[in-house]
């Protein structure tokens, strides 16, 4: 049995598919058996960022050995449309092979197919920033995975980046009103913006970035990747 994750907001560019990227390659890389599915019709950035990084390893002595020292075949990346991945929930839960299938959608929840994607999601996590636009956006997701999420399903949400002036009491009142209004869980460990973020993104390589291991370690700690910890 596979979990189904995915980094989701209604607001575009809040970091859902380097998020995708940096999580996936990097529980990959400790053990688990992952997958993405890159169901962002048609950008497919995933894909195409697979594909360019395919053709640096086949050009790069150097990039084509880094990698095969890890002795790990590179984690399976497929894309479609979110309709297709709706269709296809049943088969990828019962996936014997991986243990956990990520699903990078796009910057809307008004698409065909969302609201039986959003019903099948095992975990979701929701990427925010300090500025009202992204505040209200993160509002409405957290609405509409309340309406048509399932009652085991785990949300959550942190904040990315964060600058160190940033107003700590409106992130405080924010914070009050997704646990109390919506039940979602806070995911402590912010990340900043920060150049290891984006250069570390990759569907190869796992990042290195001591923010983002953190990260990670927070996500286990409040139990979104803790039934997967192998030991
Ligand atoms: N913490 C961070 N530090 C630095 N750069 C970041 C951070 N988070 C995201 N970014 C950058 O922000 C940009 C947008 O991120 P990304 O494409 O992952 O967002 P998205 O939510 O998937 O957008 P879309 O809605 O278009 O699919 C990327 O260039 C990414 O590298
Ligand atoms: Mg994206």
């Amino acid at each position: 049995m596979a979990k189904l994750i995915s980094i989701s907001s209604q607001k575009g560019g809040v970091g859902k598919t380097t998020f995708t990227m940096l999580l996936a390659t990097y529980l990959h890389n400790t053990g688990f058996r992952v997958g993405i599915i890159d169901a962002d019709y048609p950008q497919h950035s995933i894909v195409k960022i697979r594909k360019q990084e395919l053709l640096q390893l086949e050009s790069s002595e150097d990039i084509k050995q880094a990698f095969e020292e890890k002795g790990l075949a590179p984690l399976e990346v497929v894309s479609g449309k979110v309709s297709d991945v709706a269709r296809l929930v049943g088969k990828l839960r019962a996936d014997t092979q991986k243990d956990l299938w990520f699903i990078d959608l796009p910057g809307t929840l008004n698409i065909e197919g969302i609201v039986e994607v959003a019903a099948a999601l095992d975990s979701i996590i929701i990427p925010t920033e300090m500025d009202k636009k992204t505040f209200t956006s993160t509002f409405e997701t957290f609405a509409f995975y309340r309406k048509n999420g399932n009652p085991n399903q785990q949300v959550g949400m942190f904040w990315n980046r964060m600058k160190h002036r940033e107003n700590r009491s409106t992130k405080d009142v924010a914070n009050k009103m997704a646990q109390e209004k919506y039940g979602i869980t806070l995911i402590k460990q912010e990340l900043g913006d920060l150049v290891g973020i984006k250069r570390s993104s990759s569907t190869l390589f796992p990042s290195e970035e001591a923010a983002f291991i953190e990260f990670v370690g927070e996500l286990q700690r409040v139990g979104f990747l803790a039934e997967l910890v192998h030991g």
